[in-house]
């Protein structure tokens, strides 16, 4: 199997830096690096129905996937798939909306649990899995290959707020403060959902995990420990268990302080900062053997030129020497401009 062969850390520059090697240049992958900023995404998202359509016709989601890869050689692949993959296979009813994002039939009350479905979870998503087998084969052998999936907070977050979350997360906190119980008990089935879904890609091919938590930043304290970093540590726990020395990131957007907690986190490899954190501060306060992934602003991409460069020089010079992979404190916007893309990577390479 791919995945066995992939995960041999001698070739792959981002595997190596998981390992917690240090590389003179650092491997660079983008997330979101398969979207709308893209012409050829967007033709090919015009032939199919709809967004999600996408995400489960394999042959299509591996042709977004392998894009950006073509266009720019980047060190890793991300699967094209979507984190709302799997409350849709839990049951619950998600749909995009042309500029407005997802949209999922809100569990209103803790009965409305009884109505998710985690049996059937993996049959539901086998198109993801068969989208990595058929990426993987067609990658090139240099190139890593990446599965993911969303944390149970911002899983939670969306099935309780019935797509993007209000400011103040009103229904996902009501629930957490109101029925902590039911509350805990959909975090744990999420967690054991996820688990299952990362474990599924790694046997379908992934060979490093990423787990988006993009709105720990709405939790600080006991609440950051209880809903955020322990369901990660689950999940961590259940993914090393089934597929020993797979490496996982984990993206706590917005965590704030709370980036610190992940100091004596040993089952992970690699964090990934958003734009909000220093890499001179995450350079102190965080262990050497913690791969560092970040943080460019993403805005640099719709600017391009000397901003661009000036930026990522500065970045790599911040956490040269220890193991760092090269990406964006947050996914590619629809406005980056391609160009800018290749500058970036040719900046990053040939300093
Ligand atoms: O290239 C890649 O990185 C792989 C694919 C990927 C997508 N979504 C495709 C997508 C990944 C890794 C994600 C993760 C994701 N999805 C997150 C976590 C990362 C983050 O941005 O914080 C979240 C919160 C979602 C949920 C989601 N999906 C939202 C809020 C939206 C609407 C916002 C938007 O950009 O339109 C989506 C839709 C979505 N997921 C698109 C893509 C390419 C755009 C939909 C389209 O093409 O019509």
């Amino acid at each position: 199997m791919s995945a066995g062969a992939g995960r041999d850390p001698q070739g792959k520059a981002l595997l190596r830096v998981l390992a917690g090697e240090a590389l003179e240049i650092p491997p660079i992958w983008l997330m979101r690096q398969a979207g709308r900023y893209l012409p050829e995404y967007r033709a090919e998202r015009a032939k199919v129905g709809g967004f999600l359509e996408l995400c489960y016709t394999p042959e299509v989601a591996c042709e977004v996937t392998l894009q950006p890869i073509r266009r720019y050689g980047f060190d890793a692949a991300i699967i094209f798939s979507d984190i709302l993959v799997v409350p849709h296979a839990l049951g619950q009813e998600v749909w995009f909306v042309e500029g407005e994002g997802p949209k999922l039939a809100a569990l209103a009350t803790p009965d409305d649990l009884s109505r998710l479905e985690p049996v059937a979870l993996a049959e539901r998503l086998a198109p993801v899995y068969e989208a990595l087998r058929l990426t993987r084969a067609a990658l090139p052998a240099e190139t890593a290959l990446i599965g993911f999936a969303g944390a149970p907070w911002t899983l939670a977050c969306y099935m309780l707020e019935g797509g993007s979350p209000r400011s103040d997360f009103g229904a996902t906190k009501s629930w957490a403060y109101l029925w902590p119980e039911a509350f805990q008990a959909l975090v744990d089935g999420l967690v054991e959902a996820v688990a299952e879904h990362l474990c599924r890609q790694v046997e379908a091919g992934a060979e490093a995990l990423q787990l988006f938590e993009s709105h720990a930043g709405a939790l600080a304290g006991p609440e950051f420990r209880r809903w955020c970093y322990e369901p990660l540590r689950a999940i961590a726990a259940r993914v090393r268990e089934r597929c020993p020395g797979v490496p996982i990131l984990a993206f706590p957007r917005q965590a704030g302080t709370a980036y610190e907690l992940f100091a004596e986190a040993e089952w992970l490899s690699g964090l990934s900062l958003d734009t909000s954190v220093d890499p001179a501060w995450a350079r102190r306060r965080l262990p050497e053997g913690l791969a560092l992934q970040g943080n460019l602003d993403p805005f640099l991409l719709t600017l391009g030129g000397q901003p661009l460069e000036k930026a990522a020089r500065t970045l790599c010079s911040a956490l040269a020497g220890r193991p760092f992979v090269f990406n964006l404190g947050h996914g590619i916007t629809p406005q980056a401009r391609p160009e800018a893309v290749a500058e970036l990577v040719a900046v990053v390479r040939d300093r």
